[in-house]
Order: structure tokens, then C-alpha cells, then sequence
């Protein structure tokens, strides 16, 4: 397929419109390895069942006429409560992927979130869009953990995001049958498929190459960063020995907001707080960690209760408005949102993902006027769940 035009661009009208795009735009390994699932991909569907059974119920005549979705998280305003998820190797999907989500948001003003496995270094982003957030994949040796958060803290990056759910890289079988590999294989069958995909191969793959040479693995230590062809990266997403006790040690070493993505156990969110930690993403990594893992949504009451203080984010599934509000309703402070925003970014760059954010804003604002609320702290208050 051809890279879509503006006019394809005006056919997306929600953000699951983006998905069947870009699996006939990208190349069939690099389509799977950002839809996929582990094992039978059973999470991944758990997720988007367990929101459609949620109802609201919406209450009528009140003056929705001054409805704000502004967001306040670790002291900073935001325009929306949903932010861009940490995703690695965007840039090898789409052609400078991370810097299209970061500018699209800083220019919605909605966080966005590198990720360790990125291969756009900390300090490019930190450097154009200071005050983004960084999800570490963390090794837990301690000169290692201070190094890497010097690194990110002095990159410009205001917050510290550890990927909780990581203790080894999950079973994904799909990768396997695509010939989706890290480190990157060029086997017969992966190059036939990018050369079935031209439009990707001259837009994304050769034009990466050429402006950047061999993707490198960019944020994984505080100096090595491997390239995606190195051995060393079959590692990027486990360290099994990674405990609580390290948290410890990134609480002390680091002073901005501290948070720890991929709790699904209210006793992981109470032990979180008992550490200083100071938010929490609700997450099953988007049905690519354990597969038959609880969907985010149906834990979120309950560990919104152990949260005390800290701020509740969730992810994995959420796509449309109404998610958005029954997350907060049921607790979040704001939502991340992953596939969608790589989808666009890949597809049309920061013009396609500033499209899908504002997409979402706006069905937020329709919902909430339709469900009778004028600010986001209004949904938590007032029973709006059924059932
Ligand atoms: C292609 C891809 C790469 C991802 N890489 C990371 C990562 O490096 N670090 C991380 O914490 N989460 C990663 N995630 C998980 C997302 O941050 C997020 O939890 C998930 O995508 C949310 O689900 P959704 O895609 O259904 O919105 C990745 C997700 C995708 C789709």
C-alpha cells in the first residue's frame, strides 16, 4: 500500500480507524510485532472485553456549556488525562517516530513517554521536548541505577517511569512466525516482506538508515547502546533479579516523580506507596507481558484504594472517549494510550498522531457533556458506573 494521503487521513475517524491502515502499510513482522500479544493473545482481547461491558449512567440537564478535560498530574497541568505510551523501537516502524509523538504532544500538551528501548536517544528528546517522561527497563546493579537516572535527570526529563512488568521478555509467538526477531535477523522471508511493502521500505527503512545508520538501542544503560543487530539486545527486556529493594534505590537517587508501570496486585500498588513512590500505571503492558493477565480496568477500584496519595495512571485497550471517562470514573487520574498513536505516527507523522489526539479530545468532550460532567475530578465523585 502507499503511504495514505491527507484524503485517507480524513477517512480516520476514530482511533481503531488507524489499525487496518497501517497493517496494509507496514510490513507483515513489523505489523505483528505492535499489534501482538504473548502466548494466545488472550489479554490483549481481555482488555477491550473487560471496558465494553462497562456502562455509565449519564446524568441530564446541568450546563455542560464550560466543560474542561484539563488534568493536573505531579503538579503540572495538562491539556487532556490521556498521555503517549512508552513504546520501543517506534522509529524503526515509523520514520522518526518518538520525535512525531513527542511533538504532537507537546503541542496538545499531553505528556509523552520514551521509552527505554527506543532507539531516539534521551537526550535528542530531552533536548527538543524537555519536560517529556522516561520508562526505564532497569538493570539493578546500583552504579548502574544512579548513572541512568544522572542521565535521564540531566537530559531534561521530568519524570522517572520504571517498566515493572518486564522480569523476562514474554513468549511471543506471532514474532516467531512473522520472523520479527531481536536482535534483527534480515532472513530471505523478512526482506521479501519489506520488499512487498515499498512504500514502508523507501519511507521508513531506508530513509532511517540513511539519516541515521544502524538503529541502536539508545536508552537501555547510561553509556552502551547497542545496535539492534548486537546479541547484547536479546536482554533489553529482562532482569529477573530487579526487585522491590532496587526501587528503594531509585527512590533515593531520584527526587522528581517516581512511578512504576505494570502493577496489577493492590498489595504491589500498597507496597509502591509504602516506598514514596509516587505513581502508579495500572497496566498488563497491553496484553504483551502475561497473557491471561486480569485486565487493568477491572483491578483499577481496587487498587485505587491502596493508592493513597499516589497518582493512578492505567493503559492496555483504552481507544475511545468513553474508556477514558470510565477509567477515571472508576479511579485514574489519566490514561496512556499505546498502538493507536504508533499506528499514525507510522502511517503520516506528527500530522497523523496531532489527528488522533485530537480525535480523542473530542470525543472526551462530547462524552462528558453527554454523561453531565464538566471536569474531569466531577467523574470521580458522583457514581457514574452501572452495575
Ligand atoms: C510496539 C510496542 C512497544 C512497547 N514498548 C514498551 C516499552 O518499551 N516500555 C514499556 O513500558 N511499555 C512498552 N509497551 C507497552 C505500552 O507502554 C502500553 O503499556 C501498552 O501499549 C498499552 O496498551 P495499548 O497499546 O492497547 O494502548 C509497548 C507497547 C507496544 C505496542
Amino acid at each position: 500500500m502507499l503511504k495514505p494521503t491527507s484524503r485517507d487521513l480524513r477517512k480516520v475517524l476514530n482511533l481503531n480507524d488507524f489499525e487496518p491502515l497501517a497493517r496494509r502499510f507496514l510490513p507483515r513482522a513489523i505489523h505483528g510485532y505492535v499489534a501482538g500479544g504473548a502466548d494466545d493473545g488472550a489479554t490483549v482481547q481481555h482488555n477491550l472485553d473487560a471496558l465494553s461491558r462497562l456502562k455509565m449512567i449519564p446524568r441530564v440537564l446541568r450546563d455542560v456549556s464550560a466543560c474542561s478535560q484539563q488534568v493536573t498530574l505531579f503538579g503540572k497541568r495538562y491539556a487532556s488525562p490521556f498521555m503517549i505510551a512508552p513504546m520501543g523501537a517506534s522509529a524503526v516502524v515509523g520514520h522518526d517516530a518518538d520525535n512525531a509523538m513527542a511533538l504532537a504532544a507537546k503541542a496538545a500538551n499531553i505528556p509523552y513517554v520514551l521509552s527505554a528501548n527506543a532507539i531516539t536517544s534521551i537526550e535528542e528528546i530531552g533536548h527538543h521536548y524537555p519536560g517529556c517522561w522516561f520508562a526505564g527497563y532497569q538493570k539493578p546493579e546500583k552504579d548502574n541505577i544512579e548513572r541512568m537516572l544522572d542521565r535521564v535527570g540531566a537530559a531534561g526529563f521530568s519524570a522517572y517511569m520504571l517498566t515493572a512488568d518486564v522480569a523476562v521478555g514474554s513468549n511471543r509467538e506471532n514474532n516467531q512466525r512473522n520472523g520479527y526477531t531481536m536482535p534483527f535477523r534480515p532472513t530471505p522471508r523478512l526482506v521479501a516482506d519489506m520488499l512487498c511493502h515499498p512504500s514502508w521500505l523507501c519511507s521508513t527503512g531506508l530513509r532511517t538508515l540513511r539519516q541515521r545508520g544502524i538503529p541502536r538501542i539508545s536508552n537501555i544503560d547510561p553509556v552502551r547502546c547497542p545496535s539492534i543487530f548486537s546479541r547484547e539486545i536479546s536482554a533489553v527486556t529482562g532482569y529477573p533479579s530487579f526487585s522491590w529493594e532496587h526501587v528503594e534505590m531509585l527512590r533515593r537517587h531520584w527526587d522528581g516523580p517516581l512511578i512504576i508501570k505494570g502493577i496489577l496486585s493492590p498489595d504491589d500498588a500498597r507496597l509502591a506507596r509504602e516506598m514514596g513512590v509516587d505513581g502508579i500505571v495500572v497496566s498488563n503492558h497491553g496484553g504483551r507481558q502475561l497473557d491471561c493477565a486480569v485486565a487493568p480496568i477491572d483491578v483499577l477500584p481496587a487498587i485505587k484504594d491502596q493508592s493513597g496519595d499516589m497518582v493512578v495512571l492505567v493503559d492496555s485497550g483504552f481507544r475511545r472517549g468513553t474508556d477514558i471517562l470510565k477509567a477515571l470514573a472508576l479511579g485514574a487520574d489519566a490514561v496512556l494510550v499505546g498502538r493507536p498513536f504508533l499506528y499514525a505516527a507510522s502511517l503520516g507523522g506528527e500530522p497523523y498522531v496531532r489527528h488522533a489526539i485530537g480525535l480523542l479530545q473530542r470525543e472526551i468532550h462530547t462524552d462528558m457533556s453527554l454523561a453531565g460532567v464538566t471536569n474531569c475530578a466531577a467523574l470521580q465523585q458522583e457514581t457514574f458506573m452501572y452495575g
